[in-house]
């Protein structure tokens, strides 16, 4: 029997962990799965994708820059991916429509809550960002209850448009938005949703905004620790996680969608650390 093609689409692609951890979770749970990289041009996502299941391909992950692009495409949309307003997953339902998932906020909060034992439900949490990436965990944060919410922004008038975006989804929570001089008081939970780091950049905040107690989580993964989670260290910070389990967590919950099976991601975690 030959195996269902699966694929990540980006650009560029070629440092992409996700045929590593999709062949993983092959191997592990014996689904005949096979998962490519894809570059596709620029200016021509849509071709690409059409390609890929014209030619009998099952499920696309998608990744920069093209998920607003994935999000547009489909003709159906999960809840999730429906708020989150960017698609990082493809396929086709039973009638043939193109479906648009988005795992990512499913991926950070089983990566925070399962596998670190992060308490979310009555955490005071503070958000960096108000781009794609946070726009794209609010409503799973939010959905586990926190006490409040906090979305701070180099830009504000960016952190406010989130904070109408989801107002309906805060619940109980006390969701607000603000600049990055506001917070001024320590938080349970610190989640670094901006691409500051890739330009080697800080989000200018108070040192205050970390106790003893607080966990601070990166989005982004290096090997060494983020420029984000060493200013959180150098400030008191014990306990600080990167993304690289939230990146395989999204995957898993992709596999999920495609398959049917959750793969176990803890050996999938430690094997990436140390490849
Ligand atoms: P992504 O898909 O990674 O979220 P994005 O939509 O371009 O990418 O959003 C990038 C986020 O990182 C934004 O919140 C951006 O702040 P602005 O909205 O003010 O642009 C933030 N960001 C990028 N570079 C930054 C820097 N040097 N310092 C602080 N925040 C930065």
């Amino acid at each position: 029997m030959s195996n269902d093609l699966y694929a990540v689409v980006g650009h560029p692609i070629g440092h992409s962990k996700s045929p590593r951890i999709h062949s993983l979770f092959a191997s592990q749970t014996g689904e005949p799965v096979e998962y490519t990289a894809i570059q596709a041009p620029l200016d021509d996502f849509t071709t690409t994708v059409r390609q890929f299941f014209e030619g009998g391909g099952k499920g696309l992950n998608v990744t920069v820059p093209f998920k607003e692009q994935a999000w547009r495409l489909a003709e159906s949309r999960t809840t999730r991916a429906e708020k989150a307003g960017a698609a990082n997953t493809l396929y086709h339902n039973s009638e043939g429509q193109l479906v648009a998932d988005n795992t990512d906020g499913c991926g950070l909060v089983r990566d925070l809550m399962s596998n670190h034992g992060v308490k979310l439900e009555g955490a005071r949490i503070l958000v960096l960002g108000a781009g794609g990436a946070v726009r794209g965990v609010l409503g799973p944060l939010l959905a586990q209850k926190p006490a409040s919410l906090k979305i701070a922004n180099r830009t504000v008038a960016k952190a406010d448009a989130l904070l109408a975006l989801f107002a309906d989804e805060a619940g109980a929570a006390d969701l607000s938005a603000c600049g990055f001089d506001e917070p001024d008081q320590p938080f349970d939970v610190i989640v670094n949703g901006t691409s500051a780091s890739l330009q080697g950049d800080l989000p200018p905040l108070r040192a205050n905004v970390i106790a003893a107690g607080t966990v601070v989580y990166d989005m982004m993964y290096s090997l060494q620790t983020t420029t984000f989670n060493q200013w959180a260290l150098d400030n008191g910070a014990v306990e600080v996680f990167d993304g690289l389990g939230m990146l395989v967590e999204q995957a898993a919950e992709s596999f999920r969608v495609w398959r049917g099976v959750y793969p176990e991601t803890a050996p999938v975690i430690d094997t990436l650390r140390n490849d």
